[in-house]
């Protein structure tokens, strides 16, 4: 009750700010500088989805054509995305709900922009609900680790560990549980204590082990394989379903589409250059995924492996190449540890929308709003849990329940998303607004201007609608 009398009183002392000096604060604090927020742009987006998804959906489309789509995707698609998605976070400095009827307002359009807002809260909650369970998984393998059941393990030994593992709801839902539980206790804290902590050491830590892992391919024998899959680009094999995984997986790994960044905006001091914190993401991002990709393929040949396994790829090969390495129960160990951080700074960045929308909507305290999110997120995602044992052959539309959350969200509603958000901040708003906040009128402005307006929107209807319809 106290506390919630206190968001109360930040309410009214922020609207009497606003008319002060014509600028809004949040009501949920600031970064502290442009690298915590850089940091923590980068912690959401570097996740399970470089290291996790980015091998496996490359290898189920068949690699090169759709390594260089995806990265084709990235540059000219995210990076006027996330710019738009930051711009647009920091001038309305609230949550992506009431940021988005905000502006459609104040830019003479109409509060419905709300329901894009509202379908980034929903977005966020459905991708948690998935990338928990994969998360819990990496859990999982940080104790199998430990405990040296990889060490000298034969390829069908792993892939039997892996298989088993699954197969057992009970455990699988557990590892879920734990990892939301500590996803929840982080979010509940706050934006600065929590967030920034835990992405300072995570991403150079991470970067480190997988250089690792790539030396260890490049002596594997089978690194030219590796190579020449990710980049030998076949086109023949490239369906627009190839290209619309393509731009999902643009779209997941960077983290847009969906509002999170947009709230994460709504944190930035407004001296920040928004393009420059952008492409520091973006290049971060891309490279790991890229080195994680040439650190996995080299191991999936040179073990006879099937590139397009799917989601246990990652985890039927790094034990394999762990197990054969001096040291390997140590590397192992200390990688799934960091794979398990870089999924959690990226939960926590799944679940901010909801929660600060709940928080200013609601008037609950951080705490509530957490819980309640993060109970429905983890009720949702038993649906997931069970789609790799129990109803693994109850199958509709994209496969099992686990396939159909992640098509909906990754290659429907972010690409939706991204899309309206690219509409809304090239066409709705004036020129003025948006040049205030990417802060120049040169060639950068210019630039951005003709992606958000002209070449972003096409790229993704022209993708949506030839995969789709
Ligand atoms: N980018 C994250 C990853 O690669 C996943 C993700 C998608 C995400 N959308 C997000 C994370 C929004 C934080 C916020 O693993």
């Amino acid at each position: 009750m106290r506390i919630a009398a206190t968001n109360a009183d930040l309410r009214i002392i922020m609207l009497s700010n606003q008319a002060a000096d014509g600028k809004r604060s949040s009501l949920h604090g600031h970064w502290s500088s442009r690298m915590a927020f850089v940091l923590a742009v980068t912690g959401s987006a570097v996740g399970l989805g470089n290291i996790w998804k980015f091998p496996y959906i490359a290898g189920q489309n068949g690699g090169g054509a759709f390594v260089l789509v995806y990265l084709a995707c990235v540059v000219v698609i995210g990076m006027p995305v996330m710019m738009s998605e930051i711009l647009i976070g920091r001038r309305g400095r609230r949550n992506p709900v009431a940021t988005m009827e905000l502006l459609g307002k104040e830019e003479g359009s109409s509060a419905r922009w709300r329901w894009l807002g509202a379908m980034g809260v929903v977005a966020g909650i459905l991708i948690l609900s998935y990338y928990s369970v994969i998360a819990g998984w990496t859990l999982a393998y940080v104790v199998k680790s430990a405990s040296g059941v990889f060490v000298g393990a034969s390829p069908d030994a792993v892939n039997w560990q892996f298989s088993n593992f699954v197969g057992d709801w009970r455990l699988i839902g557990l590892c879920h549980t734990v990892f939301m539980g500590l996803a929840v206790f982080v979010v509940a804290r706050g934006v600065e204590r929590g967030l920034e902590q835990a992405v300072r050491f995570m991403v150079p830590a991470l970067l480190v082990l997988i250089l690792v892992l790539l030396g260890y391919s490049i002596n594997s024998g089978f690194f030219g394989e590796g190579v020449s899959f990710m980049f030998t680009p076949d086109f023949e094999k490239l369906t627009w379903n190839s290209v619309l995984a393509a731009l999902g997986q643009a779209f997941f790994t960077l983290s847009i589409g969906m509002g999170a960044i947009m709230a994460y905006g709504a944190y930035l001091p407004e001296e920040t250059s928004i393009t420059g914190a952008s492409a520091a993401v973006v290049m971060a991002d891309t490279s790991i995924a890229i080195l994680a990709g040439l650190a996995i393929f080299p191991l999936v040949f040179a073990n006879n492996l099937d590139p397009a396994d799917g989601p246990g790829l990652v985890f039927q090969t790094l034990p394999l190449a762990f197990g054969q390495m001096p040291g390997g129960v140590f590397f192992s160990t200390i990688f799934f540890v960091l794979l398990a951080f870089a999924a959690w700074t990226s939960a926590i960045g799944l679940m901010e929308p909801a929660v600060a929308w709940i928080v200013e909507r609601y008037n609950k305290t951080r705490a509530q709003a957490t819980i309640m999110t993060g109970l429905t997120i983890w009720l949702l995602g038993i649906g997931s849990v069970l789609s790799f044992n129990v109803l693994a052959e109850f199958k509709f539309l994209a496969g099992t329940i686990f396939d159909n959350v992640d098509y909906l969200t990754s290659n429907i509603m972010l690409p939706l998303g991204g899309l309206l958000i690219v509409l809304f901040a090239g066409w709705v708003m004036c020129r003025n607004s948006t040049s205030d906040e990417l802060g120049s009128s040169g060639v950068l402005f210019k630039t951005w201007r003709v992606l958000a307006r002209f070449v972003a929107p096409i790229g993704i209807l022209l993708v949506l609608i030839n995969a789709v319809l």
